[in-house]
């Protein structure tokens, strides 16, 4: 497949030239026989909407060295990956020295072969001995994250100085707290995924400072999931109304927490200030994928009477178990990009992808975002890498293996891999616009 071409233009100037083109994945969506986390225990109840298993997943525990070459290959320059806190503090204040030896010899793989690791610290999971006593509902959560980091900083520290504190925070709380989607499990905790949001800032903001004491020259900063939302009818007023309502609740949350220093909404009406969290974050962190219609449902009182549609003519990605995915909306990635401006830090996309098993769309969007991006930087936007998600198709999390993300096709039972059109675009993508073409 050919990209467009801009008659008369260098391309090689608009992308600079230490951006980071990468692919982006977590710990237990790729390792395999992570046990000892509440989402196995989520798995085991029978919460996978597929009754899918996570099972070897792409067998990163044993053999992540395989997909690095792999990304090698296509010229990827950096990958987000994130540590297993169950297994590295299986239980509480024990540390697993073998669990740190393999992320070492992880990490060290990737530097030789010439990929920056950008790793998350916090990407969902928790060990099963964390969530028992509360999870991030509980204040205690915030000292025990920022002893982990200490210890992964300890451990790592000389092979990564990119990272990523939390993963999504907001995805984290709405869909465990208030959707019901994720583990815990809880429905309408409107007030309890507040507390969780806010000791997430400040666990966060602990861990900004930690690692800077251990680290002079750290890029810190969480990932952000936005979602463009539009009303599902414009001409009614309450639709308007609640899509507003959810657009500054679900995406501004926690940011405006850091960037203000003020509890999130509604702590916000209670709480005193939260000075210690303001200013925590090197750079803007952006995980975008798609556009929703929001609007009132009255038979939705646990949701606080409203639904999310995407309408069926709309470009789309393959269908969850029960609800659609999103729309694909390349467009949107300006929208979330405007929407952090006001940090004025540089901007990271940690994550964008489609789960497409076919590679229907994947193409399309690949290219248009890569032209979006393009616009961006040549407005002056400082726009430094970004990730696809993913590299080899992994394990979605309440969806299971029939959400394939993948530039990589994965065959679950033998782990063979094969590469999807859109991998060699992606790589054609990255040779054409880098200015170090040595790959
Ligand atoms: C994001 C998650 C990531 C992956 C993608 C598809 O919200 O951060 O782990 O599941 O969605």
């Amino acid at each position: 497949m050919d990209t467009h071409s801009w008659p008369g233009e260098n391309l090689n100037s608009t992308f600079p030239a230490d951006f980071a083109w990468g692919v982006a994945t977590s710990a237990h969506q790729v390792e395999g026989e992570n046990f000892n986390n509440q989402w196995h225990a989520w798995e085991r109840n029978g919460r996978i909407k597929s009754r899918d298993s996570v099972g070897l997943a792409c067998d990163w525990w044993k053999n992540a060295e395989q997909d690095f070459d792999l990304a090698k290959s296509l010229g990827i320059n950096a990958l987000r990956l994130s540590v297993e806190w169950s297994r590295i503090e299986p239980s509480p204040g024990q540390w697993d020295h073998a669990a740190l030896a393999r992320y070492r010899d992880i990490l060290k793989a990737l530097r030789d072969r010439g990929i920056r690791p950008f790793v998350t610290l916090h990407h969902f999971t928790n060990p099963l001995w964390f969530e028992s006593k509360g999870g991030f509902a509980a204040a205690e959560s915030v000292a025990v994250f920022q002893r982990f980091t200490r210890r992964v900083l300890a451990a790592l520290g000389d092979l990564c100085s990119d990272w990523t504190t939390f993963n999504e925070p907001n995805v984290y709380s709405a869909l465990g707290y208030f959707l019901g989607e994720f583990p815990p499990g809880e429905r309408g905790s409107f007030l309890k995924a507040a507390r969780v949001t806010e000791n997430l800032c400040r666990a966060h903001a602990a861990a900004y400072r930690t690692i800077h004491a251990l680290q002079a020259n750290a890029n810190v900063g969480w990932a952000q999931h936005f979602v463009v939302f539009k009303p599902t009818r414009p001409e009614s007023a309450i639709d308007r109304w609640i899509s507003a309502f959810i657009d500054r609740r679900f995406n501004n949350n926690f940011a405006e927490t850091i960037e203000t220093g003020r509890s999130p909404f509604p702590l916000n009406h209670f709480r005193r200030h939260l000075d210690e969290v303001k200013d925590t974050c090197d750079y803007i962190g952006i995980n975008y994928y798609s556009r929703l219609r929001a609007g009132f449902a009255p038979r939705s009182p646990k949701t606080l009477f409203f639904q999310l549609t995407v309408p069926s003519h709309k470009p789309q990605g393959d269908h969850g178990v029960e609800i659609p995915y999103g729309e694909a909306y390349p467009d949107g990635l300006r929208r979330a990009v405007e929407r952090f401006k006001s940090f004025k830090k540089p901007i990271y996309i940690l994550e964008n992808g489609v789960p497409d098993r076919n590679d229907r769309i994947r193409p399309w969007l690949l290219e248009s975002t890569v032209e979006q991006l393009r616009g961006l930087l040549a407005e002056g936007t400082d726009l430094r890498g970004y990730f696809h998600w993913t590299l080899t198709d992994n394990f979605e999390w309440n969806e299971g293996w029939h959400l394939r993300f993948g530039l990589i096709e994965l065959d679950t039972k033998t782990q063979e891999r094969k590469m999807r059109p859109s991998a060699q675009l992606y790589s054609q993508l990255i040779h054409r616009f880098s200015r170090n073409r040595t790959h």
